[in-house]
C-alpha cells in the first residue's frame, strides 16, 4: 500500500486541497481503492467528504457522525457508541473506515476533541503513544489489503499527529506558496523529513514525491521563488512543470454543493493543473516500483 502523506507546517498552503484532490482524482482511476486519513483536529478534509456531527460544549467540537454499520441493538456492538475516527488508534481502540460519496474512496477521519488531545502529552509519551500508531494500524493485515493508496491530511504543526503521518509514509507531498514564509516552512519540513528518514529502522525512506508550487500567480515574487527552487540541485527535480493558480474558483469547491464540486473539473488552466500534478505525483508515486 503507498502511503502518501501531505505535509506542511504552514497553514493555509492547501494540504487539505490537495489531499482531496488526490482522493478525487484516484477515485476516477476505477480499480483504486482509497482509504483517506484525517490527521488535522480541524477536520477540515473529513469536513469536504463527510458528514460531520457537531459537539457545541468543545471548543474542538467536530466529530464523526454515526457510523452507517453501526447498530445499537446488536449485542456485537455493545461496546461501541457507534463513531469512529483516526484518533482512535491512539486509544487502542478499532478504526472502521466510512464510505464517502466518491466512487472507491473511504475515510477515516478526523475527531477534533480526541485527536488534539492525543497531542497534549509529553515528549516521552508522545514516543509511546503517538508517533508509531499510524505506522503500525496501516500494517495490520485487515488495513493493508482492504486499500491501495491511503492519502493523509496533516495539521499545520509539527507535532506528535505530523510525526505519526511522516513515519507511516512512504511518499511526501509539500504543498508551499511561493513566498518567504512558505518556503521557510518547506525547509522546516525537508528538515523533520530527513530526520525521520535517518531515525527509520527498517532502511525504508518516506519519500519526497513533489514539492506543489500552490495559489501561484504571475508576479515578480512568485516568479523568482519559483526558479529559486528550481535551481536547487537538492530538491528542483521534485517540482513539477506545472503549478496550482491561485483561484477563487478552488476556494469555492470548498463550499456545500459547490459547481464544480472538484477542482479536477475547473474549466481552463486551473482544471489542467490540477490534472497535471495528479499524474506527476502519481509517476513519482508509482515509478519507484519500476526502479
Ligand atoms: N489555488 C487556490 N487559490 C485560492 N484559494 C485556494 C487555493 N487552494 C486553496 N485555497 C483556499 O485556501 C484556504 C486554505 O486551503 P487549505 O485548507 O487546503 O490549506 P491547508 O494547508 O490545509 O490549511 P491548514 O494549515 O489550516 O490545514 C482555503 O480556504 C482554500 O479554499
Ligand atoms: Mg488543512
Amino acid at each position: 500500500m503507498k502511503v502518501i502523506v501531505v505535509a506542511n507546517n504552514k497553514g493555509g498552503v492547501t494540504k487539505t486541497t490537495l489531499a482531496r484532490m488526490l482522493c478525487e482524482w484516484y477515485s476516477r482511476q476505477g480499480e483504486t481503492r482509497i482509504l483517506c486519513v484525517d490527521m488535522d483536529p480541524q477536520c477540515s478534509l473529513s469536513l469536504r467528504l463527510l458528514n460531520m456531527d457537531f459537539d457545541s460544549t468543545s471548543e474542538h467540537g467536530v466529530l464523526p457522525p454515526l457510523h452507517p454499520d453501526y447498530d445499537p441493538e446488536d449485542p456485537a456492538d455493545a461496546d461501541w457508541d457507534g463513531r469512529s475516527s483516526i484518533a482512535d488508534i491512539f486509544y487502542g481502540e478499532p478504526v472502521v473506515p466510512y464510505p464517502t460519496e466518491l466512487e472507491h474512496v473511504d475515510i477515516a477521519p478526523g475527531h477534533g476533541a480526541r485527536l488534539n488531545e492525543a497531542e497534549y502529552v509529553t515528549v516521552e509519551e508522545s514516543k509511546r503513544r503517538v508517533y508509531n500508531q499510524l505506522r503500525q494500524w496501516f500494517a495490520l493485515d485487515d488495513v493493508r489489503n482492504a486499500y491501495d493508496i491511503a492519502v493523509v491530511d496533516t495539521p499545520p504543526k509539527k507535532g506528535p499527529l505530523t510525526i505519526a503521518a511522516i513515519r507511516a509514509a512512504t511518499h511526501v507531498i509539500i504543498p508551499t506558496e511561493m513566498e518567504q514564509q512558505s518556503v521557510e516552512g518547506l525547509q522546516r519540513m525537508l528538515l523533520l523529513l530527513k530526520r525521520e528518514n535517518f531515525a527509520r529502522q527498517d532502511g525504508v525512506e518516506a519519500r519526497l514525491a513533489a514539492i506543489v508550487p500552490v495559489k501561484y500567480r504571475n508576479v515578480n515574487l512568485h516568479k523568482d521563488f519559483l526558479s529559486l527552487l528550481r535551481g536547487n540541485p537538492q530538491i528542483g527535480n521534485k517540482i513539477p512543470a506545472h503549478k496550482i493558480p491561485h483561484s477563487i474558483k478552488v476556494a469555492e469547491t470548498d463550499v456545500p454543493g459547490a459547481v464544480p464540486p472538484s477542482i479536477l473539473d475547473i474549466r481552463g488552466p486551473v482544471g489542467q493543473e490540477a490534472q497535471s500534478i495528479c499524474r506527476y505525483i502519481t509517476q513519482q508515486v508509482f515509478d519507484d516500483d519500476k526502479t
